[in-house]
């Protein structure tokens, strides 16, 4: 949700910032924007639009340094003067930021009543301001951002550009914020790490309430509260400048999905140690809440039903946004179960910060081994998806889910079954993903990208997976799409079954639940439906059958891929960007 970029010692700066932006379009695409010292003022670039389109201007300065920004609008329109970086009256400073500044009206209206001009509608704009104030005052730069971010509430992570002097600063307070550190004294700072894969590899998280300094061939750190130096330890990215990019793909989104091939086998090989000793948390825990928001969610509801039915263990389920009302629950002796694929979703934070204050154990599920959400947690499992960068997530849920049913198994006493049964499960996607059926897929999708509502059904760990397939359907087609438990139907929404209305049936593998869902799957048929039957097994009453292999107790997880190709056929027959799906980013670091 917006990302920033910042390079300081490099020649070019302004167009490794703008090459950088390109690489975090995941996380904003309403406009761009990017800022370098020119003659007396900084000189800025910034437009409404997607920034893979973005060029800067032939005159535009190269200099050693520069920010950009990619934006997902917050506070105000999507207009050039929204759009990033922000500045002072006079251009003297420029800033780009992450986040939002919850008291910038009881700010902005204090400025204004020292006389500054607003240019824009956005909170970031008073940090233009302050900065001017506190510089005013006498005080470095260093020392200016400090005062500033002191006088904000809320998350956010920004950068600063003076344009006399050579420097940079950033600060990090809830929002994202990683260095990365060249060969040659060079230094990047980005919302997330594919900015600048292309630079270095070597990296330090910057953690909340730490300030970092770039000057010359100095790169500091400081605390944002005393700006005492403190001491980073360098890591070593293990994603590699093509993993960041679509490859022979035409979407991000198509690549990721293939990528299943691999990423779940990945997932599946998670240290049997480490996986027993979480189990062993997760069976002494009193009171364990699976959360997470989006797909995350919907992949820790499938979780519920795992631990339920593997492990005969009950645990609870929340949406993160919604976990506030659980708070009195928690205790030291409970365990959250954080699921995120970036690490940086807000709600999520506030949730690990919650069962933090009270003693609880936090374990988290995620993608980025650096993320908040990992560092924040007790037990962190990496799922080693690598970067995903189509908003929709496909791999990131699939492997997700993996690590879930790993650890029912754990909790079991049945790992080594669970490990057998993802591998071959894994090895069945490698034959699932082929041109020969996603061209089938795609052929669905073409005779029913005109539907205005799919409905999809499933029962036991594939109803969670049909909700999580009416969000993949709804975020890039634009299709209205909703999920069911199969016996739900007939209690309301049986009524908006009209001729032809495509109703997709996840079928499980267990019998009992199978023969459910297709007389389920029955009565949308009588009343017209078209059923769309996901199923290992063909059956007199779907009108299409997407054939996935038997995977036993892992059939959730694949009956997700084919809705996830389908999706992505129907936002192409709609003539819609899966990769930037309207309104959306890709990870959401605001409330
Ligand atoms: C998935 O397709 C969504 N775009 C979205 O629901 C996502 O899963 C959600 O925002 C959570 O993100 P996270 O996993 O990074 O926390």
């Amino acid at each position: 949700m917006c990302g920033i970029v910042a390079v300081f010692g490099k020649e070019n700066a302004s167009q490794i910032v703008l090459d950088g932006l390109k690489n975090l379009e995941y996380r904003g695409y309403d406009s761009w924007g990017v800022g370098t010292p020119g003659e007396g003022k900084v000189e800025i670039e910034k437009q409404i639009g997607k920034i893979s389109e973005a060029i800067l201007p032939d005159s535009f300065p190269q200099k050693t340094l520069a920010i950009g920004h990619t934006r997902w609008a917050t506070h105000g329109g999507v207009t050039p003067e929204n759009a990033h970086p922000h500045f002072n009256e006079e251009k003297q400073i420029a800033v780009v930021h992450n986040g939002i500044i919850e008291n910038f009206v009881e700010l902005r209206s204090e400025l204004r009543g020292r006389g500054h001009v607003f240019f824009s509608d956005t909170d970031t704009e008073v940090l233009c301001h302050l900065m001017e104030e506190y510089i005013d005052d006498g005080k470095t730069l260093l020392e200016a951002a400090q005062c500033t971010a002191n006088r904000c509430e809320g998350r956010f992570a920004f950068v600063v550009l003076h344009y006399g002097e050579n420097c940079l600063v950033a600060v990090r307070r809830g929002s994202p914020l990683i260095l990365g550190i060249g060969e040659n004294g060079d230094a990047y700072l980005a919302s997330d790490t594919p900015a600048f894969i292309n630079h270095t590899q070597k990296i330090h998280y910057i953690d909340d309430g730490e300030i970092v300094y770039l000057e010359d061939s100095k790169i500091t750190v400081h605390s944002l509260e005393t700006l005492e130096p403190i001491e980073k330890r360098e890591v070593t990215l293990d994603i590699t400048p093509e993993d960041a990019t679509k490859g022979s793909h035409a979407h991000f989104m198509i690549k990721e999905i293939y990528e299943q091939k691999d990423t779940i086998a990945r997932a599946t090989n998670q240290d049997s140690q480490e996986i027993e000793k979480i189990a062993e948390e997760i069976s002494k825990a009193r009171g364990t809440f699976l959360i997470g928001c989006g797909t995350a969610h919907k992949v820790a509801a499938a979780g519920e039903y795992f631990f339920s039915m593997i492990a005969k263990k009950h645990v609870n389920t929340a949406v993160a946004s919604e976990f506030p009302i659980f708070h009195d629950f928690l205790r030291p002796e409970s365990l959250i179960i954080a699921i995120s694929q970036s690490g940086e979703t807000a709600d999520v934070i506030e949730a690990i910060e919650a069962a933090r204050s009270v003693g609880s154990t936090v374990l988290s599920i995620v993608n980025s081994a650096g993320s908040t959400v990992a560092r924040m947690s007790d037990f962190s499992l990496h799922i080693k998806a690598g970067p995903e960068k189509a908003v929709a997530s496909t791999k990131a849920a699939t492997s997700q889910l993996t690590v879930l049913l790993l650890l029912a198994y754990a909790c079991a006493g049945k790992l080594d079954d669970g490990r057998k049964l993802m591998v071959d499960a894994a090895s069945l996607v490698n034959d699932l993903v082929n041109p020969r059926f996603v061209e089938f897929v795609a052929g669905i999708a073409k005779e029913i990208a005109d539907q205005n509502n799919i409905f999809i059904i499933g029962k036991g760990a594939n109803f969670p997976m049909a909700l999580e397939s009416a969000i993949k359907i709804q975020e890039v087609s634009y299709i209205h799409a909703e999920g069911f438990a199969g016996g739900e139907l007939k209690h309301g929404p049986i009524a908006m079954i009209e001729p032809g209305t495509p109703c997709l049936v996840l079928v499980s593998s267990n019998e009992l639940q199978k023969k459910e869902i297709l007389s389920n799957a029955m009565e949308i048929k009588a009343r017209g439906g078209r059923i769309i039957g996901v199923s290992s097994e063909n059956s007199e009453i779907f009108d299409d059958w997407i054939r996935v292999p038997e995977a036993g107790a892992a059939n959730p997880i694949l009956n997700l891929i084919p809705v996830q190709v389908l999706s992505y056929y129907l936002a192409l027959e709609r003539g819609f960007n899966p990769d930037m799906p309207r309104n959306l980013a890709k990870s959401v670091t605001v409330k």
